[in-house]
């Protein structure tokens, strides 16, 4: 399997001993536990994209069953210590989104940070996770969107593999929306992550 996304040698960013994002959670994501009731009793979360799996330690941290996609080896193996770092069990498996089965129903909360991806390969993914949530389940994700493209703080220098906010209404459009924003924020997300930022942050809730 092809560790090459957007470009990027996901293994070769990986293969140092620092923690290319941290070890810290994204901050959306710990904006919205902190500030919603998403996570408020345990519940089984998906987290694709993890890398080196830091947003799913933090999750396992709090109490919750978390299973983490990653292109990766080179990553999944450092997330796997991370988590042995913190006493904390995650299910992390190193998986191709565009073969990996997100199976129906099966989960209350699927977190997506910083995961670009093509256009067609994004629409599956999303199409995927509609089914994939149980109903009053959450999709939470923050990714980068056009307007950061050249400013050197990191993200995909490809316009195509942003997401902007219409692109979720329409693909989300039966969810609810809890919080959609297009933002500019200072993002200080390890080393690869750094500087003034444009971004798409999102939480939707599927029907019940
Ligand atoms: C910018 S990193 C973000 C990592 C992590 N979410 C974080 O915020 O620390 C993007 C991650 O998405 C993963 N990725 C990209 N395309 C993927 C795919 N098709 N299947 C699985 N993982 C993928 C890469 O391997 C990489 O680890």
């Amino acid at each position: 399997m092809s560790t090459t996304s957007n470009g990027v040698s996901w293994d070769d960013r990986y293969a140092g001993s620092e923690f290319a994002f941290g070890t810290k959670p994204n901050d959306f994501l710990r904006e919205c536990v902190e500030s919603t009731n998403i996570a408020s009793e345990a519940i089984d979360i998906l987290c694709i994209g993890d890398g080196e799996g830091r947003n799913g330690v933090f999750l396992a941290t709090a109490g919750h069953r978390v299973t983490t996609v990653d292109l990766s080896l080179v990553g999944v193996r450092k997330g796997r210590d991370l988590a042995k770092q913190h006493g904390v069990t995650v299910n992390s498996l190193v998986a191709d989104l565009d073969n990996y089965d997100l199976e129906n129903t099966k989960w209350d909360l699927v977190v997506s940070i910083f995961c670009h991806m093509p256009p067609t390969l994004r629409t599956k993914v999303h199409r995927n996770i509609v089914s994939a949530l149980r109903p009053g389940g959450s999709f939470l994700r923050e990714a980068y969107r056009p307007a950061n493209v050249g400013r050197g703080v990191g993200g995909p220098q490809n316009p195509e593999l942003c997401v902007t906010l219409v692109e979720i209404e329409t693909q989300f459009s039966d969810f609810s929306f809890v919080i959609a924003r297009e933002v500019e924020r200072y993002i200080a997300e390890g080393k690869f992550h750094s500087g003034f930022s444009a971004t798409t942050q999102v939480l939707v809730r599927k029907p019940h």
